[in-house]
């Protein structure tokens, strides 16, 4: 499966703050804002990653991740001439993707839960179609919103609906089976002259092969649209990081832990952020895996 990073856009709502930086650069508490959506890819298994941004912020990423290596990744770029639409990410990474599977996810999205990686590795194992991820929340007429039945069978998906039939919003996750490159190029810009995600997994929906699997309450979504939502994502991640001694989104962890790199490399890596308490985390996890041989 490869992924695809979404970090377009102009951050308008967020100015001043992005008058020079892209969006998905910004701090959340600790590290970037893409280290998050980076570690959900990364987390379902994910080695090859597109990132897409515009073309003023490409720079900004190159120099950020450069090509993944460090982190047992492959990463490369794109650019999103115009705030077209997500759904036409899938068409600018179509190359990419080739025949391969394709997770998909917002350059602005957090995702912090429990046995979130097995619910990943599930929905992946399953694939059909494209798996999607509610989360109930009390404002869903922001979102694009999905009404589930009894036996939690998708029934309609509708993009920021005036009048929302359920309060489950559908976060900035999707992962697609290969129809999916098709299926973008088919739709047609909306009302707001985008290329709708919705539209895409509606598509999918016709064919019965969309599938939503539910956040739980015990589960974090976050998404960072304005001034007030970037520090309460910030704050959020510092109360649980302080509270738990457990990093959210550490990018290092999740690639040692997932085998994309040795315990000694990602000591390494926490050497160079030395005197931070981001960088002796990563040392020390790369110590408790018990698989260093020196340092
Ligand atoms: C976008 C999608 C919407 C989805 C949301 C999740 O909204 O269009 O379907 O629920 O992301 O973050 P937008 O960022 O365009 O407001």
């Amino acid at each position: 499966m490869k992924g695809i990073i979404l970090a377009g856009g102009s951050g308008t709502r967020l100015r001043p703050l992005t008058a020079t930086l892209s969006k998905q650069i910004l701090p959340v508490y600790d590290k970037p804002m893409i280290y998050y959506p980076l570690s959900v890819l990364m987390l379902a298994g994910v080695r090859e990653i597109l990132v897409i941004s515009s073309r003023d912020h490409s720079e900004m990423f190159r120099d950020l991740l450069g090509d993944g290596s460090r982190l047992g990744l492959r990463v490369e770029y794109a650019e999103q001439d115009q705030p077209n639409g997500i759904a036409e990410a899938l068409i600018i990474g179509a190359d990419f993707v080739g025949d391969d599977q394709v997770a998909l996810v917002l350059g602005d999205n957090i995702f912090h839960g429990p046995r979130f990686s097995l619910m990943l590795g599930e929905a992946t194992a399953a694939l059909d179609g494209v798996a999607l991820f509610g989360y109930r929340v009390s404002d869903p007429q922001r979102y694009a919103v999905g009404e589930i039945d009894a036996d939690g069978r998708l029934l309609s998906l509708e993009e920021k609906p005036l009048r929302p039939k359920s309060n489950l919003a559908v976060t900035g996750l999707y992962l697609y089976d290969n129809d999916v490159i098709g299926v973008a190029k088919n739709v047609t810009p909306s009302a707001r002259g985008e290329l709708e995600i919705t539209d895409v997994n509606r598509a999918y929906l016709a064919q019965g092969r969309a599938h939503l699997t539910e956040l739980g309450r015990g589960f974090a979504w976050l998404d960072m649209g304005t001034h007030d939502s970037l520090l309460h994502a910030g704050q959020y991640v510092q109360l649980v990081e302080q509270r738990q001694g457990e990093w959210i989104a550490c990018v290092e962890e999740v690639a040692l832990h997932r085998g994309f790199i040795t315990a000694e490399q990602c000591y390494r890596l926490g050497q160079e952020m030395a005197g931070t308490a981001y960088g002796t985390y990563v040392q020390e996890i790369a110590h408790r895996s018990g698989a260093m041989t020196s340092a």
